[in-house]
């Protein structure tokens, strides 16, 4: 998969830009204690990626309770799920992005490569906010409005609309194995950050990896 042809990128947010993969895992976490499932680090890399509802019954599925609440108990604790994630996420500064990633963005604003935020979270908009990165992006896929979760690829297929660019013009940026797959099956570049992602077009251990320079000597 060659770079050269790569005009825009569309970025996963959680566990690439923003440090907030351990407050997701850290919030779940609780859930998981509350409804009494094995939190394991197995369960903990499944839920990247994965939307909230589909997160909440992926725990339920792991400890064998997934028939034993109703939607609305399953909306409550996917709520205070959500009200805990969010105090953990008011303390964000921009110290809280990710290590080399305030560079990267930097580089490709530099060189004129469109950027747009295709993450699963709907708190995608507030985190941008607390990180100051808001202006990096011209637009911002709303979860919301998609009907399948990574793995699918609608989200990374809705980010090249934004960036009104070919899928196969557009490089997507993820740290779960979920996202890999989604990227993949849009027909775009799939850049992966992490040691035990399989199948991106290319691989760095940890966000410092990643620099253009890299990318450019794709082959
Ligand atoms: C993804 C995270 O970016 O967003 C998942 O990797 C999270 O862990 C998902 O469940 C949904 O986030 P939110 O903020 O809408 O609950
Ligand atoms: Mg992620």
């Amino acid at each position: 998969m060659q770079f050269d042809k790569i005009r825009g990128f569309a970025f996963d947010l959680d566990g690439v830009i923003a440090d907030t993969a351990r407050f997701h895992g850290q919030a779940w976490h609780q859930v998981a204690d509350k409804v009494g499932t094995p939190w394991t680090s197995q369960l903990a890399d499944g839920l990247k990626g994965v939307s909230r509802m589909d997160s909440l019954e992926m725990i339920l599925k792991a400890g064998g309770h997934e028939n034993e609440y109703s939607q609305q108990e399953k909306v409550q604790l996917a709520t205070a799920k959500n009200d805990n994630y969010l105090r953990l996420v008011e303390t964000l500064t921009p110290e809280d992005i990710l290590p080399g990633m305030k560079s990267f963005l930097d580089e490709l604003r530099e060189k004129d490569y469109l950027l747009v935020l295709a993450s699963a979270s709907k708190n995608a908009p507030k985190v941008l906010k607390y990180l100051q990165l808001s202006d990096y992006f011209m637009g911002i896929v709303d979860p919301a409005a998609l009907s399948h979760s990574k793995p699918d690829p609608e989200i990374y297929l809705r980010a090249a609309e934004l960036l009104k660019l070919p899928p196969e013009e557009v490089a997507g940026v993820e740290d779960a194995q979920a996202g890999i797959e989604a990227i993949n099956g849009a027909g775009e570049l799939s850049i992966g950050i992490g040691r035990s992602l399989t199948g991106a077009d290319v691989r760095f251990d940890s966000t410092v990896d990643v620099t253009l320079e890299k990318l450019m000597e794709l082959k």
